[in-house]
């Protein structure tokens, strides 16, 4: 069995790509994971079902700026692999709020490298060489793209948002306590992930339980700009794979050539809603709304994944059509999990139009 005779840590699990890595690993691994999670308003417990009372599942509600408590953890569980998903995600709370992001993608990468490396310098020689920090990062640390290319793993960073600035900040720590101390490192880039337990702040969630509720479905300027979508699942199943052949030291672009662009998604995300549960008021498209832009919206993302298909075997399972008619039938089939989110007190309105003062250090 794949994984056997070790421990993963995997830092952001109660969020949601962190969650589906969890769920992967508990289906299809026999490693023995513990999660630790802060449990951030983007955080939830429900998102794995499988892990309750199993007995290869710890959770630790732990900030990974935490150094004593990380510290501990590690000296506690003696992890073979740590897989780093603890992050701030949304771009929009980045504009509004940036000192959040800088205090846990980058103070908090900071802190995990420093505590991966005191307890890695203390395994023996096959400990060490077997060893694992993954950093599970964005494309959006490239920047933007014009109608044409593709983002590589030797694209330049160019990072625009808060939000994409400090993941960018954060891959070259990583990159950093690799070659300067050895840690045995290793980076990926994913494009945008969509699927099941995504909280309702990210466009497809977001639209999804929006039309639900007869709601306007507001588009970002002229809903032109483009993302590349991939679905979690295939997401987590790459993460796994790298984790265990990826080689020290590279870094891995990771997509499934789904570009869509943002009013397309939007439609299409209506046409399955009127088609699973249509609405006695008629077609979903009537609640389109094109709303003020965001500051700093980037155009284009693209992945070429030609590196993580040539080298580790991997490839999308899930089109962007076949994964958003499951994910649309998830959150119509599932609405416990996302009303609980709203009955805890998100709105789901509009943010990431402020000048961002309130998040400056020290204010
Ligand atoms: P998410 O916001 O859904 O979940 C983040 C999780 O991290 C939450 O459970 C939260 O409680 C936890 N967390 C936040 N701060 C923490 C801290 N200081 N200590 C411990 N835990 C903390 O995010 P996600 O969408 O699952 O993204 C996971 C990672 O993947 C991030 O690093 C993100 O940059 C990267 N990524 C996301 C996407 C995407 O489309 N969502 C695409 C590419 C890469
Ligand atoms: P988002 O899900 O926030 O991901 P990211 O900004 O990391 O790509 O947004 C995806 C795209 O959808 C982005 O171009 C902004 C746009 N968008 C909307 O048009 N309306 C919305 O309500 C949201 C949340 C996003």
């Amino acid at each position: 069995m794949r994984l056997s005779n070790c421990v993963v840590f995997v830092t952001g699990g109660a969020g949601f790509i962190g969650s589906a890595v969890v769920r992967h690993l508990l289906d299809e691994t026999a490693a023995f994971v513990v999660n630790i999670d802060k449990l951030t308003y983007a955080s939830s417990l429900d998102s794995m079902p499988q892990a309750a009372g199993n007995p290869r599942y710890r959770f630790a509600r732990t900030d990974i700026c935490d150094g004593p408590a990380l510290r501990h953890l590690f000296e506690q569980y003696r992890p073979g692999y740590v897989m780093n998903l603890a992050a701030e995600s949304h771009v929009d709370r980045s504009i509004d709020g940036p000192g959040e992001f800088i205090q846990t993608n980058i103070a908090g990468t900071f802190t995990l490298l420093q505590e991966a490396l005191r307890h890695w310098r203390t395994l023996d020689g096959s400990g060490q060489a077997g060893f694992r920090f993954h950093h599970v990062s964005t494309d959006e640390v490239f920047g933007s793209l014009g109608p044409q290319g593709l983002f590589t793993e030797t694209t330049p960073y160019a990072p625009n948002s808060p939000y994409a600035a400090s993941k960018a900040a954060s891959d070259h720590l990583v990159r950093a306590w690799r070659e300067t101390y050895g840690l045995p490192t290793i980076v990926t880039n994913c494009c945008n992930n969509y699927g099941s337990y995504h909280f309702p702040e990210k466009l497809i969630p977001h639209i999804i339980i929006r039309s639900l509720a007869e709601q306007s479905l507001p588009v970002y300027g002229d809903g032109s700009n483009v993302r590349d979508w991939l679905h979690v699942e295939d997401h987590a199943r790459a993460l796994t794979l790298v984790l265990e052949r990826g080689t020290v030291g590279e870094t891995y672009n990771i997509g499934a050539r789904s570009e869509c662009s943002n009013i397309q998604a939007v439609r299409s995300i209506c046409a399955l809603l009127d088609e699973i549960a249509p609405s006695p008021a008629g077609p979903r498209e009537r609640l389109i709304t094109f709303v003020a832009d965001r500051p700093g919206h980037d155009r284009r993302y693209a992945i070429d994944p030609s590196k993580i298909e040539r080298e580790l075997g991997w490839r999308a399972a899930e089109t962007f059509e076949s994964g958003l008619r499951k994910t649309v039938l998830w959150y119509v089939d599932n609405r416990p999990w996302w009303q609980s989110i709203l009955d805890r007190g998100y709105r789901a309105e509009r943010i990431g139009l402020s000048q961002g003062v309130e998040g400056v250090a020290g204010s």
